[in-house]
């Protein structure tokens, strides 16, 4: 066996052989199963993206029929599970919620055969239902109002923006937010997801794996950079306040949200479809009036750091986006977090194939044979 050397973060280090996604970080690559993301951006759809993530390959069209059907029928939400969420605090950050339901599913769901096929499509097309339904729902009930049903009527992305917004949306926005959720499905060996990938290894249920990764997903140097994209364009203000407010950022060594990647070096290509699909939205909806702070703080960051190879990552134009689609601020990560289940199950069911539980090493660094101080004398 060889032994690595420690790095931290355990960058560069391989953590399993997979073949769902492939990021070329020099040159802003980003495949799922092979297919790059600007053609799936412009040819599918999420639902069908999800099917090839997890099953490997595109579905034809009585599968994808069939899958649609399926995912449409298991929405609803069961009432005790509403009740449930009736006794969060409204004051609760959304993701926090979105946790306690998903790992709530499995005291519903209980019964766990992990080798039987017909398991792992039930539990996949549950959690691909019903998590939208839970966010909705969610930010429903702390404004104090009943959730809205889904309806069966709407695809995936319309369906969720109807449940969240309590109207049907104009087409433009739910193709955006359709393509907006392909963008986000996956991405290789990413925190969440290894955090999915660990907890799927000890062969515990499918929802304590979404759980895990939805806890993983929240923090800020995460999927909850989104919502500090918006809190920093917001306290910029203004393009002429762009350059003063990054050099005294960087003269504190204070990280700028939505810029840099473990494994990017260049702008994330999800970011450039993201500018442009919020450059679409604009042009029909109206500027957002923090796009042109964005804009030049992507320009002065690219002359600062772009030695460094920090440039704008996934998160920098997708809260313009959300925003101007009616999703509020701490939202965000939740929906992102509807997108990801796909990748997430994708990576458990990879797991299940040839499954090892992980259990790294450690380089030990504390002390030994120390003696026990009775407390009398501390
Ligand atoms: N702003 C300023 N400098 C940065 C930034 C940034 N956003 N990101 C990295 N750097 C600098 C670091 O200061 C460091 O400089 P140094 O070598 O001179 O000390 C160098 O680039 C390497 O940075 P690390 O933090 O070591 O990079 P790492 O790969 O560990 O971190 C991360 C990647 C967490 C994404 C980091 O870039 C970051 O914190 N970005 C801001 C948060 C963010 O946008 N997160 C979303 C990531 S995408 C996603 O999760 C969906």
């Amino acid at each position: 066996m060889t032994v690595c050397e420690y790095r931290a973060g355990l960058e560069g280090i391989p953590a399993t052989q997979s073949s769902i996604s492939y990021v070329d970080g020099q040159r802003g690559i980003l495949e799922y199963r092979g297919i790059p993301i600007e053609k799936l951006a412009e040819q599918s759809n999420f639902l069908e993206t999800a099917y090839l993530l997890i099953w490997g390959e595109l579905p034809t069209q009585e599968e994808l029929k069939l899958f649609e059907h399926e995912i449409t029928h298991h929405r609803r939400l069961k009432y005790r599970i509403r009740d449930m969420m009736k006794c969060f605090p409204e004051s609760g950050h959304p993701m926090d919620a979105l946790q306690a339901c998903a790992a709530a599913l499995g005291l519903f769901y209980s019964k766990r055969a992990l080798d039987d096929p017909a398991y792992i499509r039930a539990a996949v097309i549950r959690l691909l239902a019903k998590i939208p339904t839970m966010v909705a729902a969610f930010q429903l009930m702390r404004k104090g109002n009943d959730p809205v049903q889904p309806r069966d009527d709407l695809g995936y992305a319309a369906n969720f923006l109807y449940m969240l917004n309590e109207q049907e949306p104009d087409p433009l926005p739910a193709k955006i937010f359709e393509v907006s959720l392909i963008l986000h499905a996956e991405h290789t060996i990413n925190a969440s997801t290894f955090s999915a990938m660990v907890t799927a290894s000890t062969l515990t249920d499918p929802y304590a794996v979404v759980a895990s990764a939805v806890g993983t997903l929240a923090g800020p140097l995460h999927g909850g950079a989104s919502e500090e994209v918006i809190f920093m364009l917001e306290e910029i203000g203004s393009v002429e306040n762009v350059r003063p407010w990054l050099e005294e950022q960087l003269a504190h060594k204070s990280k700028i949200m939505g810029f840099g990647h473990r494994v990017y070096k260049v702008k994330d290509p999800r970011a450039t479809i993201l500018q442009q699909l919020a450059e679409k939205l604009f042009e029909k909806y109206g500027r957002d009036k923090y796009y042109d702070v964005a804009v030049e703080l992507e320009q002065a960051v690219a002359e600062k750091l772009g030695h460094k190879g920090i440039y704008p990552n996934v998160d920098f134009y997708s809260g313009l986006v959300y925003r101007k689609l009616g999703i509020p601020t701490d939202l965000f990560t939740p929906v992102f977090a509807i997108s990801r289940t796909a990748g997430w199950l994708a990576h458990w069911k990879e797991q299940l194939n040839e499954n090892r539980i992980f259990r790294p090493t450690q380089i030990y660094t504390g002390l030994h044979d120390e003696p026990y101080v009775p407390i009398s004398e501390r």
